[in-house]
């Protein structure tokens, strides 16, 4: 007897402790893009500090960066030992759009971000050196990156596929792409940068700070197809746990293609 109650007690509590992540959600019907966007933007702003832990989604503001290296031309080397980046949870989604007869999803949203830590710098390119007239460079210090409203518009092709008797929306590998522009501005800080045993710091982020278009055409990409390894991993792994019947008003039974 005690054993029973002891069993019921105990499932009730998993019970109740097991809110779900998809209690969370709403439906919306499949054109109104509107509540689709409120939808997003809600799951971005309430589960970027605490990621989706029964799906494996680890916290999304910050994200947590180790060991990022972005070689710049040829020219020098920048590693970011470790460092956070701030910001998604207050990301602004603009459009949020699927089609679900093209199979093809559109979004559009606008950040500010922050990334700081500890970085490392080496160059000891001849093309550099005649730039500033000098010495081999080094960095070892704190740097700080500011992007203020980052604008990205992705795309990416998606099917209905039916598991389980639950219809969801699977993307379609290699299929998202994206483009991206810095509407507002981008500002840097770093300590601790040498030109042999001239710290120049001060020197170099403002040569940074004011020719940061330039800085964004060089390094941007490589830094925007890295982010979008990550948006791309968290998009599929969302949809691929999530039946459609928790965010969509109608039956997209029809649309099954697998
Ligand atoms: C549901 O949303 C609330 C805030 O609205 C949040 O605190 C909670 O963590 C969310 N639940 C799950 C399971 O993600
Ligand atoms: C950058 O680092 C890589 C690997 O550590 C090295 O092979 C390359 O020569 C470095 N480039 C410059 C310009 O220092
Ligand atoms: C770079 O720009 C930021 C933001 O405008 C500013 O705080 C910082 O002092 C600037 N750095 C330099 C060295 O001019």
């Amino acid at each position: 007897m005690l054993n029973r109650n002891c069993v019921v007690i105990i499932s009730t509590l998993l019970f109740l402790g097991d809110a779900a992540f998809v209690d969370n959600l709403s439906q919306c019907e499949i054109k109104d893009t509107n509540c689709q966007k409120n939808l997003f933007q809600n799951i971005l702003k309430v589960q970027s500090k605490t990621g989706i832990p029964e799906y494996n989604i680890p916290v999304f503001d910050p994200i947590i960066l180790k060991d990022v290296n972005v070689p710049v031309l040829n020219a020098a080397n920048l590693t970011l030992v470790e460092g956070k980046l701030k910001g998604l949870s207050g990301c602004v989604f603009n459009d949020f759009t699927t089609h679900v007869d093209s199979g093809l999803a559109s979004v559009d949203m606008t950040c500010d971000l922050t990334l700081s830590g500890k970085y490392t710098a080496f160059s000891d390119s001849e093309l550099i050196k005649s730039v500033l007239g000098g010495d081999s460079i080094r960095g070892d210090g704190k740097t700080k990156v500011k992007i203020e409203k980052l604008n990205m518009k992705f795309d990416f092709k998606f099917k209905v596929i039916k598991k389980d008797g639950e219809t969801y929306l699977k993307g379609k590998d290699g299929s998202l792409s994206y483009k991206y522009d810095v509407l507002g501005k981008v500002s840097f800080a770093a300590n601790n940068l040498f030109m042999g045993d001239q710290d120049v710091s001060v020197t170099v982020t403002n040569l940074l700070n004011q020719s940061w278009k330039l800085v964004m055409q060089t390094v941007g990409n490589q830094l925007m197809s890295k982010a979008m390894e990550r948006v791309k991993a968290l998009i599929g792994n969302l949809f691929d746990h999530v039946p459609t019947k928790y965010f969509i008003s109608e039956d997209l039974s029809a649309y099954v293609t697998n």
